[in-house]
C-alpha cells in the first residue's frame, strides 16, 4: 500500500489535497497535529467522498517530532502540544467514524493503548491501531529494534511501525532484517528508514514485506525526510509487477535500477550529481545515491539484498572490497583495484575504470604506444596510470618522494624508478601527476618546480578540484598542452555506466555537469 500524509496547515488545504492524494494512493493519513483546527468528521468525508477506497489512517505526533522533522527543510510545526487526553477523544472519534487505522506512539504508553484497544472491541469496531516508534537521530542495533518491536506487539499492536533515521547504508539492512523477523511471526509491520541514507529502504520495503510506504505528491510536502514522490514509487511498483518479480527483487527490468557509491567519506563526491544527471539524460529511471559505509561485508551484503544494479567503489575500500565479490575482472585483478560492482543476478563481478579512463583522455592528445611517460607517485593512481600505459605499448617512468614505495611499485610492474630529486635529468612526451601535491585546499601547491615543465609536451593531473591546478597552470604557461583530472574522472564515471547499463554514456553532459558545478565551488 501506498500512503500519501496529509500535512496541510488548514482544513482547507488539507480537503483539497486530499481530493488528489486519493486517488493517487491506496491510503491517506491525516496529520490532525498538523491540520490546525482540522475536524476529522469533514476530513474523513472528503477522503471518501474522493475515493471509495482509500483507506484511512489517523495520526496525531507528538510536537518534538514534527519539529525536529523540519531539518529536512520542510517546516512542519504546530503552535502547541496537545494534551494526550484532547488525542484519545480524536482517537475515540476515529474508531467512531470508522478509520481504518489509528497510529499511536508507543510513547503515548501501553495504559493508553490498551485503553484504545478496549473502545474498538466494545463498539465491535474494526479500526486497527498502528503502534509507532520513531527515532529521528539514529538507526539503533537490531537487537534494540526486536526489543521494540516486541513492546509495541505487547502493547497490543494489529500493526508496528518503526521509522528511525539511516545514517549510513548498513542501517537498511537492519530495517530488513526487522521486516524479516517481524513477517516469520506473522505480524504486520511497517519499517523504513528516514533521510538520505534510507532512501533505497523507502524502495524496497514494499518488497521486503512492509505493510505500507509513505509517498508524497510530486511538489508535496514531506512528513518526514527522504520521502520519495507517490509517482516514483508506483513507477517501482509498477515496473516489479509487470515483471512478475516482487519475491526476486534481483530481476528487476532494466528501466528500475538503482546504484550506489561505498566509500567513506562521501559527502562531498560529485558522482551523484554526475551519474544521475547521466541517467536522466539516457533515460534511465534508476537512482545513484552515496552511502558512507562503515563495514564493508554489511554493505556488499546490502548491495545483493536490496538489489542494487552496480555500485562505484572509493577510497579506501578500492582493494578491500575485492574479496566480498564472485568475480573480478581480469584488468582489476592485475591493478589489485575495483572501482565498480556490477551486479548480475546476484552475482557480483569486480571492474576498474580508472586506468581505462586515465588511458581514454590521453589517447584522445597523444599516443600511447612507444612513448615514454613519467608518472609522479606510487599510490593506487600511479599503479593504475602505469598498467594501463604498459597494457597499450607505452613506457612508463616512476618517480616518488619516498624512494622505497616508489621502487616497489616500479619493480612490481618492471619498470625504471627515479627519486624526485633526479626529476630535473628527466624528459619524455608527457607527465602524469598522480600524488596529492595541489589538491583543493592546497591550490598553491606544485609538485613539480614550473621550469622543468618545459621537458614534456603535455602535463596530466589526475586531481580535478581545482579544475586547472597550480602544475596545469604551470605547464599552459610553459606550453605544454594539459589534460585536466575531470578528463579522467568523468571517462572512468563513463566506463562505470557502460559496464552496469551496456550503453554509451553522454560524456559531454557529464563533463558539463561536473565542471559547473566545480567552477560554483571554486568562486
Ligand atoms: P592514490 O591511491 O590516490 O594514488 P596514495 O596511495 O595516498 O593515493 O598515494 C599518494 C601519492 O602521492 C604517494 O605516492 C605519495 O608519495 P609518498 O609515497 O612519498 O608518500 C604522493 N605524495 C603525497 N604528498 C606528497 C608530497 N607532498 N610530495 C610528493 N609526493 C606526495
Amino acid at each position: 500500500m501506498i500512503c500519501i500524509p496529509i500535512t496541510d496547515k488548514t482544513e482547507r488545504e488539507a480537503i483539497l489535497t486530499l481530493e488528489r492524494s486519493a486517488a493517487a494512493a491506496d491510503a491517506v493519513e491525516l496529520r490532525m497535529d498538523l491540520i490546525e483546527n482540522g475536524r476529522l468528521e469533514k476530513l474523513m468525508a472528503a477522503a471518501r467522498r474522493a475515493s471509495g477506497r482509500v483507506k484511512i489512517i489517523v495520526t496525531c505526533r507528538r510536537k518534538e517530532e514534527a519539529t525536529l522533522i523540519a531539518g529536512d527543510h520542510h517546516c512542519l510545526t504546530r503552535k502547541k502540544e496537545i494534551s494526550k487526553a484532547t488525542k484519545m477523544t480524536l482517537f475515540r472519534q476515529a474508531v467512531l467514524l470508522k478509520a481504518d487505522f489509528i497510529d499511536m506512539e508507543l510513547a503515548h504508553g501501553e495504559n493508553e493503548i490498551r485503553k484504545l484497544r478496549a473502545f474498538c472491541r466494545k463498539q465491535k469496531s474494526e479500526t486497527q491501531i498502528i503502534v509507532s516508534w520513531h527515532d529521528l537521530d539514529k538507526t539503533p542495533s537490531l537487537k534494540r529494534l526486536k526489543e521494540i518491536f516486541q513492546a509495541s506487539v505487547d502493547a497490543g499492536a494489529d500493526i508496528v511501525k518503526i521509522v528511525p533515521l539511516a545514517r549510513c547504508m548498513e542501517d537498511n539492512l537492519k530495517i530488513l532484517s526487522l521486516i524479516t523477523y517481524a513477517r516469520q511471526q506473522g505480524r504486520k509491520i511497517i519499517a523504513m528508514c528516514m533521510g538520505e541514507q534510507g532512501q533505497i529502504s523507502r524502495m524496497m520495503a514494499p518488497l521486503w514485506g512492509s505493510y505500507l510506504c509513505f509517498a508524497v505528491l510530486p511538489g508535496g510536502k514531506k512528513s518526514a525526510p527522504g520521502q520519495l514522490t507517490v509517482r516514483t514509487m508506483r513507477e517501482f511498483r509498477h515496473l516489479l509487477h509487470d515483471n512478475r518479480c516482487a519475491v526476486q527483487p534481483w530481476l528487476l527490468p532494466p528501466g528500475s535500477p538503482n546504484f550506489v557509491l561505498l566509500g567513506n567519506p562521501v559527502h562531498h563526491s560529485l558522482s551523484p550529481l554526475m551519474h544521475n544527471k547521466a541517467l536522466e539524460a539516457m533515460g534511465i529511471n534508476g537512482h545513484y545515491s552515496a552511502f558512507c559505509v562503515t563495514d564493508l561485508a554489511r554493505a556488499i551484503s546490502g548491495i545483493r539484498g536490496m538489489n542494487i544494479r552496480g555500485a562505484s567503489v572509493t577510497i579506501p575500500f578500492k582493494t578491500d572490497v575485492m574479496q566480498y565479490l564472485d568475480e573480478i575482472d581480469p584488468d582489476a585483478a592485475a591493478l589489485g583495484a575495483v572501482n565498480t560492482i556490477v551486479n548480475q543476478r546476484g552475482r557480483l563481478a569486480g571492474y576498474n575504470t580508472d586506468w581505462s579512463g586515465l588511458m581514454q583522455a590521453i589517447r584522445e592528445k597523444i599516443s600511447i604506444a612507444g612513448n615514454r611517460f613519467v608518472i609522479l607517485g606510487a599510490g593506487g593512481a600511479a599503479r593504475a596510470a602505469v598498467y594501463g600505459i604498459q597494457k597499450e605499448g607505452g613506457h612508463p617512468v616512476v618517480v616518488n618522494r619516498t624512494p622505497e614505495k616508489g621502487r616497489a611499485l616500479a619493480e612490481l610492474l618492471d619498470c625504471p624508478f627515479h627519486p624526485f630529486t633526479e626529476l630535473d635529468r628527466l624528459s619524455a612526451p608527457v607527465l602524469i601527476n598522480t600524488t596529492s601535491v595541489g589538491l583543493y585546499p592546497q591550490v598553491n601547491r606544485s609538485p613539480v618546480p614550473a621550469g622543468m615543465l618545459a621537458n614534456y609536451a603535455l602535463v596530466v593531473d589526475v586531481i580535478y578540484n581545482p579544475l586547472k591546478t597550480k602544475l596545469l597552470q604551470d605547464a599552459e604557461a610553459q606550453g605544454c598542452k594539459i589534460i585536466s583530472g575531470l578528463e579522467m574522472f568523468v571517462r572512468q564515471g563513463a566506463g562505470q555506466l557502460k559496464l552496469w547499463t551496456g550503453r554509451e554514456a553522454p560524456l559531454t553532459l557529464m563533463k558539463k555537469t561536473v565542471r559547473e558545478r566545480l567552477e560554483t565551488l571554486e568562486n
